[in-house]
């Protein structure tokens, strides 16, 4: 009884558990610029304060039409370097849809609309086109991916055009499978949003307030009345829809209570719309019929053309469906040569086509991220050379590709799938720091370039580590100490610059003989270098010499202190032998004598211990 009482309750805590879980997406919502966590209506949604940046400056924001209603933003100025940064980490691995609104700044004399590229996880997914500000759906980006690093790193490109203003940014939970294409499509396929069309509806909205499922990510729905005032019309209903809120896309039924058709005029039903050229296209198409007037099977069939090519052909829509207030949706991804993309229903029985929404997203594939090692390493770097704010440095070093960091250069290594380093370029710079030992995980750096600084401290021992190095540039600069045996190792450095610093001591042998193979090796200009061709001689015979001059030295001051001490000795049996004379003659001047010395003595010690010793004086005295 018992045993089944517990089994039941386990059952249900699991169940509990389970469905907990499934009810509550993944979401964290900021609110760039702001000091403390907002809440906004209709459905108090919790904007947490501003964090995860990597640098700028809050301001106010001046609010438009559909961006949420905050007040704040965070803007980077240039001098803030090039690429900066939202990471927010401990997100759960999943399908998330990320979501970054752009504000603008509310000064007065703000003209100028930011342009700037957008780029999450490393991949480029959005740049930011001239009027954006006057346009609903391109006040913001929003991209569907897989998060696999418990972490989202949302990174803005400065392109020359004004200052990056980021007003908030959403990390929502999606169902794994949503928007799951096909064949082509898998956990790198990024879907960046193009279009997201309510046919037939009033006003635009978010799911939220279409009431939809929270899996859906909460998705912005801009309405479209007509395609066309001549030939076509809108139509609604208040009916409620079969099969609309399903996994794994769970679209609000509202979304279906509208349409577009077709009239005798022009049956063809026609969408167009800009895009950028050379791109793939993922398509989802909706229908519902909810014109019972007319309904039923055969009335209203269509072919769906994209840019002219079928793409479904003979779609009954009530027959698909199941009849009437009934959602179906098609999905078609398409590679797109020109500017245009044109979606035709076209009817192949009855006189008109229906559609209720449309959604067009960029099929974009992730890139591959840089050697995390490497990342690591180029982060002491940037400390320990104290890089200055403009470089920026922020985000993945490589990616994306039409991003780099500044001074710079990336491989793509085929065996990890990931980037590596294979240049760095400092050169003038003002840099002031030194060069860090975690320098040598940069291992597969082919040239070094860090000319013109002022980077002090020695060359790290690690250096000769970097196998691949090929060509090291140190010169003038501030460096001292020797030259690290290791360098001996590079055996395909071909270049060496290290003239105009500090450096001193030997020259490694191994270096020495190098510029023999057609090398360049320049050396000139340091402190005290020695031992190769070209530079003073620091040769066995003369450091012999020295070792024998050292001995020398030390054997001379040893017979000094000697003969010092035999003086002393001498000196104090003189003075032993007056005060035995002198006692003889008074016996009491023996004790005072006594006395003053160590009077004398207590001088020479700190206060607290001459006060100790005078204390001690009269005992004595008595
Ligand atoms: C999208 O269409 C493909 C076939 O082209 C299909 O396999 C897939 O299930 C569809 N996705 C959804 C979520 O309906
Ligand atoms: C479009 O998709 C095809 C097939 O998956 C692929 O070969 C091609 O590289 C893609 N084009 C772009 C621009 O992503
Ligand atoms: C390093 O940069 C300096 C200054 O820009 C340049 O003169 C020098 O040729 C570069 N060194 C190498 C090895 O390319
Ligand atoms: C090199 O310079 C640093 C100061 O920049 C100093 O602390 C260090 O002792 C010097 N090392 C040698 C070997 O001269
Ligand atoms: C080293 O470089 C300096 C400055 O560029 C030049 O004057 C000198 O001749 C070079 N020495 C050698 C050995 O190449």
């Amino acid at each position: 009884m018992l045993k089944l009482a517990l089994l039941l309750l386990l059952l249900l805590c699991f169940s509990f558990s389970c469905s907990n879980a499934k009810n509550q997406p993944f979401a964290i919502r900021i609110s760039c610029g702001a000091r403390q966590n907002v809440y906004t209506s209709p459905t108090n949604a919790l904007w947490l304060k501003d964090f995860g940046y990597t640098g700028g400056k809050p301001a106010n924001s001046s609010p438009s039409a559909i961006t949420p209603p905050l007040h704040t933003l965070r803007y980077f100025p240039l001098s803030d370097g090039p690429e900066n940064c939202y990471t927010i980490n401990n997100i759960p691995n999943g399908h998330y849809s990320v979501r970054i609104f752009f504000g603008l700044l509310s000064e007065p004399n703000f003209e100028n609309e930011p342009l700037f590229d957008v780029s999450v996880e490393g991949t480029l997914v959005y740049s930011l086109k001239s009027g954006w500000t006057t346009v609903d759906e391109q006040s913001f980006a929003e991209a569907i991916l897989f998060i696999s690093d418990k972490s989202v790193s949302t990174c803005f490109h400065s392109t020359g055009h004004g200052d990056p203003t980021i007003l908030s940014i959403e990390i929502l939970q999606i169902d794994e499978n949503a928007y799951n294409f096909g064949q082509e499509w898998d956990k790198r396929t990024i879907l960046r949003t193009s279009k997201r069309l309510s046919c037939g509806a009033g006003k635009p909205a978010f799911d939220e307030d279409y009431i939809g499922d929270q899996w859906g990510g909460d998705r912005f729905w801009k309405n479209i009345a007509v395609f066309d005032s001549i030939s076509n019309i809108r139509i609604s209903t208040e009916e409620a829809i079969a099969k609309a809120s399903v996994a794994p896309n769970f679209y609000p039924k509202k979304l279906y209570q509208s349409a577009i058709v077709s009239t005798d005029n022009e049956p063809d039903l026609s969408y167009s719309t800009e895009v950028d050229p050379n791109k793939n296209y993922s398509i989802w198409l909706h229908f519902a019929e909810i014109d019972y007037r007319d309904a039923g099977e055969g009335k209203r069939v269509f072919d769906i053309l994209i840019n002219g090519d079928v793409a479904f052909r003979d779609v009954d829509v009530y027959k698909i469906s199941g009849g009437l207030y009934a959602a179906l949706v098609l999905n078609k991804t398409v590679a797109v040569n020109g500017r245009t993309l044109t979606i035709t229903l076209h009817p192949t029985k009855g006189n008109s086509a229906i559609v209720n929404a449309i959604e067009i997203f960029e099929v974009i594939a992730m890139e591959f991220k840089s050697s995390v090692i490497e990342v690591r390493a180029l982060q002491t770097l940037k400390g320990a050379l104290g890089l200055p704010l403009r470089f920026g440095w922020n985000g993945d070093p490589c990616v994306p590709q039409q991003h780099p960091w500044s001074g710079v250069d990336c491989q793509f290594d085929e065996r990890s799938s990931s980037w590596v380093i294979d240049g760095l370029g400092l050169d003038n710079q003002g840099l002031k720091g030194f060069l860090p030992d975690d320098i040598a995980n940069l291992k597969h750096l082919q040239n070094i370039n860090l000319s013109g600084n002022s980077i002090h401290g020695s060359i790290p021992y690690s250096i000769g580590a970097i196998t691949e190095l090929e060509s090291l540039d140190l010169s003038y600069n501030m460096l001292n100490g020797s030259i690290p045996e290791s360098l001996g190792q590079l055996t395909m450095l071909h270049t060496l610059d290290l003239n105009g610093n500090l450096l001193s001591g030997r020259v490694p042998a191994a270096l020495g003989g190098r510029p023999l193979h057609r090398a360049s090796f320049n050396f000139t200009g340091n402190a005290g270098l020695c031992g190769i061709p070209g530079l003073p001689s620091c040769g066995p015979h003369l450091s012999a010499g020295s070792k024998a001059g050292i001995a020398f030295g030390i054997i001379l001051i040893f017979l000094l202190i000697v003969v010092f001490s035999i003086c002393m000795w001498k000196r104090r049996q003189n003075i032993l032998r007056a005060q035995k004379l002198a006692a003889r003659d008074a016996p009491y001047a023996k004790a005072r004598t006594h006395f003053v010395r160590d009077v004398q003595m207590t001088r020479t010690y700190g206060s607290d211990q001459a006060r100790v010793a005078t204390e001690s004086g009269p005992h004595l005295l008595s």
